[in-house]
């Protein structure tokens, strides 16, 4: 499931959920921008992944998607990743693809920021470690352990978000689903690294730094960050000949050269 806000950021959280092994995308967007994305990235097929749509009609908290997307859940577990998050780092998938096998329980992130008070917080107990407290948006923080964007639940989920009253600022919120997870002494938070990055897009400033930041390490690597066509081929979900085709119909960008040289090196071997 992934709510959206920012267009541009979609490839981000897409490529993140592929990266996991997951096939199945529900986009939930609002009413007005929900054709747009539809036509930025169709059913998903050329990707080997099937992405269906949702209008979340009104902003009524991340919560709600569950409620919006409990048909196309059916009985199965679920990764709900913000559409403005963004996660980078070279162990990641293998947190990723963990955290997706779970079959009980939920599994959250948590990376330390300097500006707690914008998040949802974790409090760890001193003593055993464990979670002891998780308060959305504290204004005196006692930890600077932000929950991510990013959630794997089981399919108990769907009874929680069907249980929950709205905020004081009158939404569904993730974290009264994450304290009920804990209450249930079901609930596991893995601290992200500091070879993690993890960026969220949310205000001007932070989107600026993103920008920065995927910038400095596409020019100085030569590698593409958020690749849908990348992501799919690595994670075999479509094959050379596939990422061919796609990287053909492009092929006069620099964009469609970076896919093509992708594979090139493998058709050269080959060829010898
Ligand atoms: C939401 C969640 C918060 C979480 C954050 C991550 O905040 O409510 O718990 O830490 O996403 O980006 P919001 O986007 O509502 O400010």
């Amino acid at each position: 499931l992934m709510p959206i806000y920012d267009k541009p950021m979609i490839y981000y959280p897409l490529t993140t959920l592929m990266s996991c092994g997951i096939k199945d995308i529900l986009i939930i967007c609002n009413p007005y921008h929900l054709n747009d994305f539809k036509d930025l990235l169709g059913n998903g097929k050329q990707w080997g992944i099937e992405i269906q749509y949702k209008s979340q009609p009104s902003p009524d908290g991340i919560a709600q998607a569950f409620l919006l997307g409990k048909d196309f859940l059916e009985d199965k577990n679920v990764a709900l990743i913000l559409g403005d998050n963004l996660f980078y780092g070279n162990n990641f998938e293998k947190n990723l693809k963990e955290a997706n096998q779970e079959k009980n329980g939920a599994t959250l992130f948590a990376y330390p920021v300097s500006d707690p008070s914008r998040y949802g917080i974790v409090n760890f107990n001193k003593d055993t470690n464990k979670v002891d407290t998780i308060i959305e948006k504290p204004s005196n923080p006692t930890s600077n352990f932000a929950v991510t964007g990013l959630y794997f639940y089981d399919n108990n989920v769907i009874d929680y978000a069907e249980n929950l009253t709205p905020s004081a600022r009158n939404e569904l919120e993730i974290t009264d689903i994450n304290k009920r997870y804990l209450a249930e002494n079901n609930l596991k938070v893995q601290i992200l690294g500091s070879g993690m990055a993890w960026l969220d897009t949310g205000t001007f400033d932070s989107l600026q730094e993103a920008g920065t930041f995927i910038r400095t390490l596409e020019k100085r690597q030569g590698l593409k960050i958020g690749s849908p066509e990348e992501t799919a081929w690595r994670n075999k979900l479509i094959n050379d000949h596939e990422l061919m085709v796609l990287a053909s119909e492009i092929s006069k960008s620099s964009y469609g050269s970076y896919l093509i040289n992708l594979i090139k090196p493998k058709f050269l071997k080959r060829m010898n």
